[in-house]
């Protein structure tokens, strides 16, 4: 497991991005559900995405990292959706800096709002987003080869 997908998603956006991303890279997927970490000894390159909730990522993306003493080396890449901006990601980046990780860049784009009747960003991730997604992924792959 040297590219692994670590994401959580409430209502489906950042999924979307999450298996982008694993698809274009051939990295593994999981959903992060609160627990701690997999093992992450054989990864070489880890992406870590959640959606903006109020400035931080959802609760169990929280919990497990908070509950993850050390990610030392780990090379990390982060991605995200949002409504208003990706201030989640400065969250992360601190988070996962904190325990040693090496954040090599970050993506976000918006998600659509499925709490207000779904009527804002509609199409968000849209298929341009999609593909910006791979096009990072690819680019975090061929830093770290
Ligand atoms: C309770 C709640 C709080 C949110 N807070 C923010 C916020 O502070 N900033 C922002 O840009 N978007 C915010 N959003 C929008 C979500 O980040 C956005 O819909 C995102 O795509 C959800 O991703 P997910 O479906 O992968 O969980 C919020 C949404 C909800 C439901």
């Amino acid at each position: 497991m040297e590219r692994l997908v670590l994401y959580a998603s409430k209502t489906g956006n950042t999924r979307q991005v999450a298996h982008a991303i694993a698809e274009e890279t051939g990295a593994e997927l999981r959903e992060v559900t609160g627990a701690p970490l997999p093992d992450l000894s054989s990864v070489k390159l880890l992406f870590v995405g959640d959606g903006n909730y109020s400035g931080r990522p959802s609760k169990p993306m929280q919990a497990a990292l908070e509950g993850t003493p050390s990610l030392a080396g780990i090379k990390v890449a982060l991605f995200g959706t949002y409504g208003a901006n990706a201030g989640h990601l400065d969250w992360l980046a601190s988070a996962l800096t904190e325990r040693e990780a090496e954040v090599l860049g970050r993506f976000a784009c918006p998600g659509r709002d499925r709490f207000l009747l779904g009527l804002f960003r509609r199409r968000r991730p849209s298929s341009e987003d999609l593909e910006a997604a791979r096009r990072f992924a690819r680019a975090m792959a061929e830093r770290i080869a």
